[in-house]
C-alpha cells in the first residue's frame, strides 16, 4: 500500500521514517499490527518488511505467559549493539507487556524508547516524535478500576482507525474484526483482564461498517475477535432488527453474538465468517443454532476447556465442570454435527495431580478435538493463582504432561483428519504453499500450476496443486491423504 501523507491522526513530520512492526501472541496483536501500520502511514511513515532497514522498531507483545515475555526482553537486549551504532533508532514496546510493565520496562530494557498500551495506539505518531526528540514517553491505559467504562475515549479513537485500515489478517483475503475488547472472566491464571481492561462490546453498526469496507476491498473471510467473544451483548443498531429469525424468539432488546453473526454474514460477497475465542460458560443454544442456520458461519469452534478435572477447573475459576463442558460441545454438535471443536489446555496448574491430569486426557479422548493448544502453567504477577497457589508442579512433570497431552491431541486429530480421505471439501485458497514440495508423491503438476494452501470450512489446512488464479477463491477438492495437521487435496479431473 502506498503511504498516505498527513492523515487524519497526526500531521507530524514522519515523512520517510521507516517503521518495522513485529507482532507476537494472539490474533488481537495481528490486528493491532494493521492498526499501527495505519496510524504510522497516515502520519507519513513507511512500513518496511526488513527490520534491518528500519528507523523505528515496534514490538506488539504478549503477557499471557512468562516465557514469551522473557523472549521479548532477550530480543530487546540483543538490540543494544545496533542501538549503540545508531543512537537515533527508536524502539517501542507495545501490546500487553507495555500495559503490564509500564515505565518499569524502560529500566528492565534500556533500549526501549517508548511504551504504548493497547488502547493508546492512536497516540503512537506523537510518542515516536517525542522519542526522536529525546524523551522516553510512556502512554498507558487507565487501570481497570479507574477506567470510564473501559476507556471509552481511547476505544472511540481505536474504532476510527480500525474501520478504515487494511485487512492485516493471515492472508490478504482474511481480516480480523474486533467484536469485544477486554475481559471480565478473571480466570485465576490469566493476566488479560488486568492488561486489556474491562469487557466491552463494540457497537454493531461500527462492526458492520468495518466489515462492509473490508469486503469491498476484497476480503473474503472475516474472523470476529474477543477474549470471550460469545459474551457479546450490545444495543441493536438504529436501523433495525437482527436479520436472523432466532431474534424474534428470544424477544430481547440487546444483540448477542448470534445476531451479530447474522448481520455480518449478510454483507454481500463475504464468503466465510468465524469467531474466536468462545467461553464454554457463555455457549448458548442460540449460538449453537447459528452454526446451523446462519449462512457463512463456518463449522469451527475454538472453545478452550483448559482442564478436565473439576477440582482444577474450580481453582482456575472457569465456572464450569468437565461434564458441563462436554454438554456444551454436545449441544453444538447436535445442532451442527460437522463443527470442529478446538481447545486450549494448561498443564501443571497448581495442585494438579496425576489423577487430575488423567481427567484432562479423558476429556480429550471423549471430545475428539480437531486441534488443541497445550501450555505449561506459568504464574503471572497480579493474578489470583499467582497470589494464592504455589507453583508446585515440578518443571519436568509439566514437560511430561505437555508432551503426553500434545501427543494424545495429535493422535486424535490425525484420526479425525483421516475421516476426510476420499471426501470432497470446499477449500478457500489462501496462497502459495510455504513448503512447495511438501507432498511430492503422485503429483501431476500441470504447466503454470504450483502447490497452494487453503482451508476447509472447519479450518483444516489443505495443500493442493492448482493454478495461482485460484488464490482468494473457493474450489472443490478431493482429499487424498491426511496427516495430523494437514489434508492433501486434489482438484478433481472433470
Ligand atoms: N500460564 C499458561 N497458560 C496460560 N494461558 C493463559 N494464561 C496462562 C498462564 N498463566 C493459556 C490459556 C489460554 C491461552 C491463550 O493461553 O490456555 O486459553
Ligand atoms: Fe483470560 Fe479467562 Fe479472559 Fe480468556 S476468558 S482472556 S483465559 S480471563
Amino acid at each position: 500500500m502506498a503511504p498516505r501523507r498527513g492523515g487524519a491522526y497526526n500531521d507530524l513530520p514522519m515523512d520517510a521514517l521507516r517503521v518495522h512492526i513485529t507482532a507476537y501472541g494472539c490474533q488481537m496483536n495481528r490486528l493491532d499490527a494493521a492498526l499501527v501500520a495505519e496510524v504510522m502511514q497516515a502520519a507519513g511513515a513507511l512500513i518496511v518488511a526488513d527490520a534491518a532497514e528500519a528507523d523505528v522498531l515496534l514490538y506488539l507483545t504478549c503477557a499471557v505467559r512468562g516465557h514469551a515475555e522473557d523472549r521479548v526482553f532477550s530480543n530487546l537486549g540483543a538490540l543494544a549493539a545496533r542501538k549503540r551504532r545508531r543512537p537515533d533508532l527508536v524502539v517501542g514496546l507495545l501490546g500487553c507487556m507495555a500495559q503490564e510493565h509500564g515505565a518499569g520496562a524502560l529500566a528492565r530494557a534500556p533500549v526501549v524508547d517508548l511504551v504504548c498500551a493497547p488502547g493508546r495506539l492512536a497516540d503512537l505518531p506523537d510518542l515516536v516524535a517525542r522519542a526522536r526528540a529525546g524523551e522516553r514517553p510512556v502512554a498507558l491505559d487507565p487501570r481497570r478500576e479507574e477506567s470510564d467504562a473501559g476507556g471509552a475515549a481511547s476505544d472511540a479513537a481505536l474504532d476510527r482507525i480500525e474501520v478504515g485500515r487494511a485487512p492485516g489478517g493471515e492472508w490478504p483475503g482474511q481480516a480480523y474484526v474486533v467484536a469485544m475488547r477486554g475481559c471480565d472472566n478473571f480466570c485465576a491464571y490469566c493476566v488479560v483482564p488486568y492488561v486489556r481492561g474491562p469487557e466491552r462490546s463494540r457497537r454493531p453498526d461500527v462492526i458492520l461498517e468495518e466489515a462492509r469496507r473490508l469486503v469491498d476491498g476484497g476480503v473474503r473471510e472475516i474472523t470476529l475477535l474477543g477474549q470471550a467473544v460469545n459474551r457479546y451483548q450490545a444495543a441493536p443498531p438504529q436501523s433495525g432488527a437482527s436479520p436472523w429469525r432466532g431474534r424474534a424468539e428470544s424477544g430481547g432488546r440487546t444483540w448477542d453474538l448470534a445476531d451479530l453473526l447474522a448481520a455480518v454474514a449478510a454483507v454481500p460477497d463475504l464468503a466465510r465468517l468465524r469467531f474466536v475465542t468462545s467461553h464454554p460458560g457463555a455457549m448458548t443454544p442460540r449460538l449453537a443454532l447459528a452454526f446451523r442456520d446462519v449462512p457463512h458461519v463456518m463449522p469451527h469452534l475454538h472453545m478452550p476447556a483448559q482442564a478436565g478435572s473439576d477440582a482444577v477447573l474450580r481453582r482456575m475459576n472457569r465456572g464450569y465442570t468437565a461434564a458441563e463442558y462436554a454438554a456444551r460441545v454436545a449441544m453444538v454438535r447436535e445442532a451442527a454435527p460437522e463443527v470442529a471443536v478446538v481447545s486450549d489446555f494448561i498443564v501443571g496448574f497448581p495442585g494438579e495431580t496425576a489423577a487430575d491430569f488423567e481427567a484432562t486426557l479423558d476429556l480429550v479422548r471423549r471430545m475428539r478435538f480437531a486441534a488443541g493448544f497445550v501450555f505449561k502453567y506459568s504464574p503471572r504477577p497480579g493474578t489470583a493463582a499467582a497470589r494464592e497457589f504455589p507453583d508446585d508442579v515440578p518443571a519436568d512433570q509439566k514437560r511430561r504432561r505437555h508432551q503426553a497431552l500434545s501427543e494424545a491431541i495429535a493422535a486424535i486429530a490425525a484420526e479425525e483428519n483421516r475421516r476426510f480421505v476420499g471426501r470432497r471439501v470446499r477449500v478457500l485458497v489462501e496462497g502459495a504453499s510455504p513448503r512447495p514440495n511438501l507432498h511430492a508423491a503422485g503429483r501431476r503438476l500441470r504447466p503454470g500450476w504450483g502447490q497452494l494452501r487453503g482451508r476447509t470450512p472447519c479450518h483444516r489446512l489443505v495443500v493442493l496443486d492448482g493454478p495461482p488464479e485460484l488464490i482468494g477463491r473457493e474450489v472443490e477438492a478431493e482429499v487424498v491423504e491426511a496427516g495430523a495437521l494437514t489434508l492433501f487435496g486434489r482438484i478433481p479431473e472433470e
